[in-house]
């Protein structure tokens, strides 16, 4: 009897294998009749793809309809969270006279601020303008014309000035929009106006001051 159940088992089984396995009318998936549905495009993000509508600009209407659009910029204006509302001065000399209103929006740094902006400045400015901003970095010699951040001249600039010509560069300098958001670029601001305080003390004394953290390699212990 138990002999009988076990072949009987085995053979149903062997039939359901070989039965699955075969090939019958259920092989056919059907007509596909939305084959981008059924296969994704395998568009590569940047890969140019339809010449007419490359690096289209989707804020033209001639642009607008049938076209798939894979590049697309965020719509200007667009404001990412947390983020500050878009620098709306353009770069030119109408931008350059008109940031002189502009004013930091931010509270003076506080120390852990401080720290990370000398580190900022350091990276990103300090090749050239040098660590106490007085155009002595190791690149200032190479380029010729780098400003002197204590001098005179950029004393009298405008916060939002100093800001402007962070963001867009001027004549040898690049401009850092793109690799300082917008905060870090006021706070920057800051730190040019402490280390003109700090070359210059007298004359700024009763302007509050940002601390400028002491650099550990200048820090003596005894
Ligand atoms: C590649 C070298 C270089 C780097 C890096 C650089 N600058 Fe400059 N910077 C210059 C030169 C050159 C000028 C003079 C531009 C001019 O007026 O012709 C200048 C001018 C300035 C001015 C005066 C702007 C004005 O409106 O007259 C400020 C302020 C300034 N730089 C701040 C910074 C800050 C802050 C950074 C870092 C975020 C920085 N720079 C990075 C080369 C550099």
């Amino acid at each position: 009897m138990k002999k009988t159940f076990i072949i009987t088992a085995f053979i149903i089984t062997t039939a359901v294998v070989l039965i699955s396995c075969g090939s019958g009318p259920r092989r056919d998936t059907g007509r596909i009749y939305m084959p981008d549905m059924a296969y994704s495009r395998a568009y590569e993000t940047y890969a140019q793809r339809d010449s007419l509508v490359f690096f289209s600009d989707m804020s033209n209407p001639a642009n607008w309809g049938s076209k798939i659009f894979y590049n697309n910029q965020p719509v200007t204006g667009t404001i990412k969270r947390g983020g500050n509302a878009a620098y709306a001065l353009l770069n030119d000399s109408a931008g350059y006279i008109a940031s002189a209103a502009i004013v930091n929006p931010y509270p003076p740094m506080d120390k852990a601020d401080s720290t990370e902006t000398s580190r900022l400045y350091n990276i990103n400015c300090g090749v050239c303008h040098g660590a106490g901003g007085q155009a002595n970095g190791p690149v200032a010699g190479k380029l010729g014309g780098v400003r002197d951040l204590t001098s005179d001249l950029v004393l009298k600039l405008a916060d939002g000035t100093i800001f402007h010509s962070i963001t867009y560069g001027k004549n040898n300098m690049g401009g850092y929009a793109s690799q300082l958001n917008s905060k870090q670029r006021w706070l920057i601001v800051q730190y040019v106006r402490a280390l003109q305080r700090k070359a210059a003390p007298a004359a700024t004394a009763t302007t509050a001051v940002a601390a400028i953290p002491a650099k550990a390699d200048t820090v003596k212990t005894k």
